[in-house]
């Protein structure tokens, strides 16, 4: 009764992300009313596990009591100042916090409100450091087909996920696409190390032709999450760097989903891929969820030529009210704290390989065309045929379909358009993994039957 009066005031005035024009106001979603540990409970009074962790977020799981407490503290002792003219000790203490965990020397630290904008803080850092250099036409960004990097003017601009751009304006004379870098979906008959030597030559051929003293920087998620958890060829994102380092153009890695222990450490780009970049964007696990908070993270070199006798009296005009927010700080804090008392990122690392053997199970299930992730991210994608790699023709509703089912049996999925992607708290356990898996498992050959009954799939 509640969660029907709480969906009817939903769907007369809340205007969601993604929000299809076409079902407006028809209302038909989850009321999510409480939460713990990996599980989400709706408006049915039945617990299910997390799968997409929120929003690849909810790294620490749900109901942390002294989450709570560290962000009511920080409400009554000061909620809030001006982060232009003032410091908080939780504000300053988190940036120092952060860039006592990034690689290299990324260290300094600028908040923002989330991961759209970090990313927009990057691009528009990276534009004002050109000018001061007096490099006024060096401004390219070259991006990546199913990249996704936000949604603020900009860094939806340097997004690529083909079906997003549609009836959009954006930021086209900045931005360069390279091609999609998903293995599953290299031409045939090519091999993986053949196609990683295209895809540096991708990369390397645009600078080339657009010209290295045009090109600003290069953005990359270091695995792309949203576009389906495509992970790059082994060698990518170094050997990239080192295209970058020859020509002079900056490597923003955003680490808004990888951060923050998603692949078992608190930044992914060193650690698991062997490359420091220039700057990182990440937000999303650095709170577990539990208040927004973004941060775009830059290296101290990039400072170096741009500030105190080379500042040309330049100011980085760029900030938010809530910059650092005190409150956001501290549930950031606490969500570090906690991820390494309980040794949080060890725990990803050692429960990694029975997440990446379960998913890797469900390739042999004949809708599944490909399955790929790492770290506790994951990715099932389904096919019409596994040969051809065809979409299926039903390729908007498999992944509804699934998640139909999966709901029934206990769990959520995020489901996207053919694809399932998973990301779920990373407290998960060894026992709550098999179990998510299960469900899947079967969630899939239901949906398998339900296409064969339709005619839509031979058994
Ligand atoms: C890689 C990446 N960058 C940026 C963003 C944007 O973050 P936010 O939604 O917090 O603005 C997202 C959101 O999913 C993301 O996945």
């Amino acid at each position: 009764m509640l969660s029907k009066m709480i969906a009817d005031l939903d769907a007369r005035h809340f205007v969601h992300p993604w929000e299809s024009m076409e079902d407006l106001g028809t209302g038909g979603r989850m009321v999510a009313q409480r939460a713990s540990g990996i599980h989400v409970t709706e408006g049915d009074g039945r617990p299910r596990i997390d799968g997409p962790g929120g929003m690849w977020c909810v790294q620490v799981g749900y109901g942390r009591a002294e989450i709570g407490e560290a962000m009511a503290y920080q409400a009554q002792e000061m909620a809030y100042f001006s982060p232009f003219s003032s410091t908080s000790p939780v504000s300053a203490r988190l940036a120092a916090v952060i860039a006592q965990r990034t690689p290299g020397d990324l260290n300094r630290v600028f908040f923002t409100t989330g991961g759209s904008t970090a990313v927009d803080t990057a691009l528009r850092f990276v534009q004002f450091r050109n000018n001061l250099l007096g490099r006024a036409g060096k401004k390219i960004f070259i991006t990546r087909q199913k990249a996704y990097h936000g949604s603020t003017y900009l860094s939806a601009s340097v997004s690529g996920k083909e079906r997003d751009r549609n009836w959009f304006d954006h930021a086209d004379a900045l931005v360069h696409f390279l091609p999609d870098v998903n293995p599953y979906r290299r031409p045939a008959g090519t091999s993986v190390e053949a196609f990683l030597e295209a895809k540096l030559a991708d990369l390397e051929n645009a600078i080339l032709s657009l010209g290295a003293d045009r090109v600003a920087a290069f953005i990359a998620e270091p695995i792309l999450a949203s576009g389906g958890v495509i992970v790059p060829p082994e060698g990518y994102h170094r050997r990239c760097l080192e295209i970058c380092r020859r020509h002079d153009v900056l490597y923003i890695a955003d680490e808004v989903v990888t951060g923050f222990g998603r692949l078992g450490h608190w930044f992914a780009s060193e650690a698991v891929f062997g490359m420091v970049p220039d700057i990182i964007t990440s937000a999303k696990g650095l709170t577990s969820g539990y208040a927004p908070l973004g941060a775009c993270i830059i290296s101290e070199r990039l400072f170096d030529d741009i500030s105190g006798a080379a500042s040309q009296g330049a100011v980085f005009s760029n900030g938010f009210t809530y910059s650092g927010h005190p409150v956001s700080a501290a549930a950031a804090l606490k969500n570090i704290e906690i991820i390494e008392r309980e040794g949080i990122l060890e725990h990803v690392r050692t429960l990694t390989p029975h997440f990446q053997e379960r998913l890797a199970a469900l390739g042999a299930l004949p809708l599944v065309g490909d399955t790929r992730g790492m770290g506790l991210m994951g990715c099932v994608e389904c096919v019409a045929d596994r040969d051809a790699k065809e979409p299926l023709a039903l390729d908007k509703a498999v992944g509804d379909l699934i998640d139909a089912h999966c709901r029934k049996l206990g769990l959520i999925v995020r489901p996207l358009l053919n694809m399932c992607v998973f990301s779920p708290p990373l407290i998960i356990s060894h026992d709550e993994v098999d179990q998510m898996f299960d469900i899947l498992e079967q969630g899939i050959r239901l949906t398998t039957d339900d296409l064969v009954r339709q005619g839509v799939r031979v058994a």
